[in-house]
Parts: C-alpha cells; sequence; structure tokens
C-alpha cells in the first residue's frame, strides 16, 4: 500500500454501551457530528457474537436511509463519519473496519505512519486486506495481540493496548470485540475522545456535542489512555496498563445550542448569536474600575506580564486573521513586538525565540493538529504557551499552560462566524489588559471598556440590516472573482470576508491591503472582478478612497463597508453598507459582520451547502 493510497481519515467518532437500540443513538450522533467530516459514514452494532455493519458513501442520511427494521445492532456499538485525507472516498474504505478473523471491529480517527511496515508483519502471518486504508491495519494488528494473549481477565484490553504500543501515528479509536459484548474499548493519542456517564450507559465521542442531548457527565481522555466501558462503569489505563484516575467534568451546553432553531442554517444562527456570544466572551472580565480587562487563566501576574518583551501568536485559517488583528492592537496600544506565524509553518521552522516571549495559540476547536504542534514546539524550548479557544477540555486549553476560553458556545457551522469575532473580542481586552500595564492612561481605558460595553448592542444594530444586505449580496452572486481591499487593521477583516466568501460559495476570493493592489493584484480588475472596500477607519479614510477611485477607473463595481460619520463621495461606491462607529480597537468586530452576512447569502443565493461546505472540515486534525 503506498502513501498515496493510505486513507488517513479526518473525522468523527460515536460510541454507546446500554440497554438501548444502538443504531437511532449512533445515527443521531453522527447527525450531529457531520460537520466534522462527511465523505463516509457507517456504524457497526454487536448482538450475540456478531456484529452488524452499514456503510454508506456521502451523507448520514444516507446512512440512516439504509437502516431497515429487519436489522439488529444490539446495544452495543460505533459509528463513524469520515473526511479522507489520502485515497478514495469508497464504501470499503469507509469505517467501522473489520479484522480478517472477524474477531473485532474498530473505527478511528487518526493516521498510523508505520502502517505499512505493520502490513508487511500481518501479510507475512498470514492476514489478508480489503481496502486501503491503515485503519484496517490497526485492528488487525489487535486481533493478532489478540490470538497470542492467554485467555482470561481483560485479554481484550491487553490486546488493544499490546498493539498500540506498537503504532506510530495519531488515533481515536472505538473498538468491539465479538466475544465480549458487554465492553467497548477506546484509545486516544493527538485525537480527541471523551466519555460520556449516563445512567446504566455509556457514551463514547470525539466531540461532546454528539453525546450532549443523554449527559452532561464527561470525562476526557488524555493522550496515551484507553479506557474499558461497560454499561455501568469504566476504567482508565495507560498503554502499559497503569491505572489512571479520571477527572470527570460538567459540560456546559445546553440543546439550543446544538440545534437549529428557526434558522435554516448553523452559519446564519451563529451569526446572530453574535450578540450574546460577544457578551459571553467578556462576561466578569473587566476590572472593577472598569479601566481594564482581566482574565483569570493567564496564570501570570502583572509584574510578569510587565515583563513580557514580544509575543509571537501561531494559529490556522481564520484564528490566523485574529492573530494578525491581535499583532495591530497589542504593537498599538501596549507596544510589545508581536509576531505571527502560521502553525503549520512554526512547526517546522525552528524559529529563533528570544528569552522573555510569550506563544500564544488561537484554536477555536483547541484540537487543530498544526496549531497544537506548533504549541509542543514552543513548549519544547521551553517558552510559556497561552491558549484561546472555545472548547472546553479540548486538547490544546489542557495542555497550553494557561488560556482564555472564548464562552462562544458550540459553533456547528463549518465557516467560523461567532468563534472569529468572540477571538477578535479577546485580543482587543488583551491589548487594553497589556496597554494599561504600560502606557495607557485611565481615561483611555474607561473610554476603551465602554466600546466593549456597548459593542453587543452595536453588532445587533448591523444585524438589523441582515435584509439590506442579502438584496446587496443576490447582486453580486454571480459573479467568479471578488477581492476584498483594507488598511491597517481592516486588511485582516479583508482576508476574513475572503475566505468566508470561498470557503461557502466557492468564488474566488482575495484580500489585500489596498496600497499593495497596485503592485500586481490592480491587473484582475475588471467589471467581471468587483470590490469590497472596507472603509470604516476615519483617520486613513481619505487613503482608501484614493484606493477605491483606481478601481472604480478600471470599471470594477464596488461595495463600500463604511462606518457613519465617514463620508464617502457618491460616484465611489456602487453599493455602501454603513455599520455604526465604535472604539477604533473594535472596528475590526463589527465590519467583519457585514462580510459574513454577505458571504451567507451569496452562498444561498448559489444554492450551496452552506453548514457544509464541499471538501472542507470543522477542525483540522491531521497535517
Ligand atoms: C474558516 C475556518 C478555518 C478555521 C481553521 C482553524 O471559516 O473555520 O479556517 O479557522 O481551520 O480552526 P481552529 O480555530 O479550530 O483551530
Amino acid at each position: 500500500m503506498s502513501l498515496a493510497s493510505m486513507t488517513a481519515v479526518m473525522c468523527s467518532i460515536i460510541g454507546y454501551i446500554g440497554d438501548k437500540d444502538v443504531a437511532q443513538i449512533l445515527i443521531d450522533g453522527l447527525e450531529r457530528l457531520e460537520y466534522r467530516g462527511y465523505d463516509s459514514a457507517g456504524i457497526a452494532g454487536l448482538k450475540g457474537d456478531s456484529f452488524t455493519i452499514l456503510k454508506r458513501l456521502g451523507r448520514v442520511k444516507n446512512l440512516s436511509d439504509a437502516v431497515e427494521q429487519s436489522m439488529n445492532f444490539g446495544n452495543s456499538g460505533i459509528g463513524h463519519t469520515r473526511w479522507a485525507t489520502h485515497g478514495g472516498v469508497s464504501e470499503k474504505n469507509a469505517h467501522p473496519h473489520v479484522s480478517f478473523g472477524g474477531i473485532f471491529t474498530l473505527v478511528h480517527n487518526g493516521v498510523v505512519e508505520n502502517y505499512e511496515s505493520i502490513k508487511t508483519f500481518l501479510d507475512e502471518r498470514g492476514y489478508e486486506f480489503y481496502s486501503d486504508t491503515d485503519t484496517e491495519v490497526l485492528v488487525n494488528l489487535i486481533e493478532y495481540h489478540y490470538r497470542k494473549e492467554q485467555d482470561g481477565g481483560d485479554k481484550f484490553l491487553r490486546s488493544v493496548q499490546k498493539a498500540l504500543l506498537h503504532v506510530r501515528g495519531t488515533y481515536g479509536i472505538a473498538v468491539l470485540c465479538k466475544y465480549n459484548i458487554c465492553e467497548i474499548v477506546v484509545a486516544r493519542k493527538s485525537s480527541p475522545l471523551l466519555i460520556g456517564i449516563g445512567e446504566n450507559e455509556m457514551f463514547i465521542a470525539s466531540d461532546a456535542c454528539a453525546i450532549a442531548a443523554h449527559t452532561k457527565n464527561v470525562v476526557y481522555l488524555n493522550d496515551g489512555e484507553l479506557a474499558l466501558l461497560t454499561k455501568s462503569d469504566f476504567s482508565i489505563t495507560t498503554m502499559k496498563n497503569e491505572k489512571i484516575d479520571a477527572v470527570r467534568c460538567k459540560l456546559d451546553w445546553r440543546m439550543e445550542d446544538v440545534s437549529l432553531g428557526e434558522y435554516e442554517h448553523f452559519m446564519l444562527k451563529e451569526i446572530y448569536e453574535q450578540p450574546l456570544s460577544l457578551a459571553n466572551a467578556m462576561r466578569g472580565r473587566f476590572s472593577d474600575d472598569l479601566s481594564t480587562a482581566k482574565f483569570g487563566g493567564l496564570q501570570l501576574s502583572p509584574r510578569e506580564l510587565r515583563q513580557i518583551d514580544r509575543i509571537v501568536f501561531c494559529a490556522c485559517g481564520t484564528a490566523w486573521h485574529a492573530c494578525l488583528v491581535a499583532e495591530y492592537l497589542i504593537e498599538r496600544y501596549a507596544r510589545i513586538p508581536v509576531e505571527v506565524e502560521y502553525a503549520s509553518e512554526f512547526r517546522y521552522r525552528n524559529a529563533p525565540l528570544e528569552k522573555n516571549t510569550l506563544v500564544f495559540i488561537i484554536s477555536q476547536s483547541g484540537e487543530t493538529l498544526d496549531s497544537f504542534a506548533a504549541m509542543q514546539e514552543a513548549k519544547r524550548k521551553g517558552y510559556m504557551t497561552l491558549a484561546i479557544t472555545n472548547v472546553i477540555g479540548s486538547t490544546i486549553a489542557r495542555e497550553s499552560d494557561g488560556g482564555i476560553y472564548q464562552h462562544s458556545g458550540p459553533e456547528i457551522g463549518v465557516a467560523s462566524t461567532k468563534a472569529f469575532t468572540a477571538q477578535l473580542c479577546i485580543v482587543a481586552m488583551l491589548a487594553l489588559l497589556l496597554g494599561r500595564l504600560r502606557d495607557m492612561s485611565f481615561d483611555e481605558g474607561t473610554s476603551f471598556v465602554q466600546a466593549l460595553v456597548n459593542l453587543p448592542q452595536k453588532i445587533s444594530q448591523v444585524l438589523d440590516s441582515g435584509d439590506r444586505i442579502r438584496a446587496i449580496a443576490e447582486k453580486y452572486a454571480h459573479h467568479e472573482h471578488m477581492l476584498f481591499l483594507g488598511r491597517q487593521l481592516m486588511f485582516p477583516i479583508a482576508l476574513e470576508g475572503a475566505l468566508k466568501l470561498k470557503e461557502i460559495s466557492y468564488i474566488h476570493s482575495e484580500g489585500y491591503p489596498a496600497a499593495e493592489m497596485k503592485h500586481g493584484p490592480i491587473a484582475l480588475i475588471s467589471d467581471k472582478c468587483p470590490c469590497v472596500f472596507l472603509a470604516t477607519q476615519s483617520d486613513i479614510l481619505q487613503k482608501t478612497i484614493s484606493n477605491i477611485q483606481e478601481v472604480r477607473a478600471r470599471g470594477a463595481r464596488v461595495l463600500v463597508v463604511s462606518s457613519e460619520g465617514n463620508e464617502i463621495p457618491r460616484k465611489c461606491a456602487d453599493d455602501l453598507i454603513v455599520i455604526p462607529d465604535t472604539h477604533a480597537a473594535l472596528q475590526p468586530i463589527l465590519t467583519t459582520i457585514p462580510l459574513q452576512l454577505f458571504a451567507y447569502y451569496i452562498a444561498k443565493a448559489r444554492g450551496c451547502e452552506i453548514d457544509k461546505p464541499r471538501n472542507l472540515a470543522k477542525s483540522v486534525t491531521v497535517e
């Protein structure tokens, strides 16, 4: 099996053991997890000593439609949705996979890096393979060890432990053994997995949203841990069978958070949740005199914060855009030099870091593999690493030295919206905190805090113009190319506007610093390539207007997003969206909102699958 045909997966896992019909529980869970990956889906149930397995290509709906009355999946089972990174999307590659002797079935999230040598080893011992996946190699390795182990005791668990000792790579797995109808074994390394504890029933999931409807009592597995579950109990061990004490947590999610309610798409719901998610990001985080911010989780005293000479921010995608905003804000208000790195570059770049450098990771999911690896690299070098994450108990949150939770609530839409604005809010508050520890005056601090307090109300005002933004968006929906342009703090927002549009509508769109356009991108300008200008900053308004005129002169249609009080000459804009004025540090947040709606309504007009755009998955847990 060559690397090209390996079927590494980035996907999701669900499992159940109890007294209920397992098929419905697995399928409900997979539907909630589908935003993580949706190339194929499958479930396996164990009844008596035989597995019932069903797999379908495409959406979970195809799987649930295929379940027939006559099928009996029993009361314990595992399920999976798959997002293929290498190799084909096919039913034979879909999970669950069954071992050659039929003793085990397994679902897997991750990559077995040394699958080739394991496969050769098993080939030589007569094992045959039906799929192109590394996962099938893993399930067979477990069977190989099972056959070698002494009978009795915890033979099932021991064979999984033994097999995993030989595996290089990443995994979250759930395994059924046909001789142990009352047990499921799970294990994790660099791939999230949690146990949900119910009344005489246990759940397994790679993401809490899959089981939040059933239980709020959970245990997050740590790297290198396995768990043996029965319907009434569970025990956690290391690969070497050392016992681990479980740390129980409570999920703070409500069912409304993971349901569509009155909305057609999660993306729209999450856009409209922003007044609340921003209020939640700020709650309890201002000093009593309302002149600065405070974050309990930073684990750094004011004195230590003052000693920071440099901050490096690392992230991927939308979260990386939040890092760019952090750079502008922290440098402007706290005068601390900031560098922004793509996590995927930083992890291999061996960047020289100065003494007193703080490394900040921003990640909504807290599970993005590149961001986690960047964090590990900084930790390895002995730097303090902090994280801004949304998902409590996520890998990055747990492995960082401290951090700030976003409290955005679950973000289900694949395109990040409310999590991004919460990240912007937190980095603005961080700039305020660090600024107040240095040169920012009390008066500047209180007006900054006041602007933050007023922000949710201003976001609601922007959201109230949703119908107008929809009408404008529909005029642009037929274009195949678009540029987003902004200066200074609006440059990262131009990048974010372009990313939102391209990922959900498949329109080719790019963001640039407005003045950079003359150095190349202007060659693209024509009546077929409209431009979206972000002209919300009054101090550089005239410069932005000059850039607008440059593209108008070349026939481009122009949409301008501006703030109240900014004079935009009529001839500059074919379409104009005016948002409320706010503190300069918070303009990125308000300016983002119309761009989210613009992208959403364009994608809707084009009939795109907004919550599950092609080729994408919510949390990227492979390289
Ligand atoms: C885009 C988007 C992605 C994520 C990126 C990082 O809308 O959602 O670009 O921002 O994959 O994900 P997290 O923040 O979970 O690390």
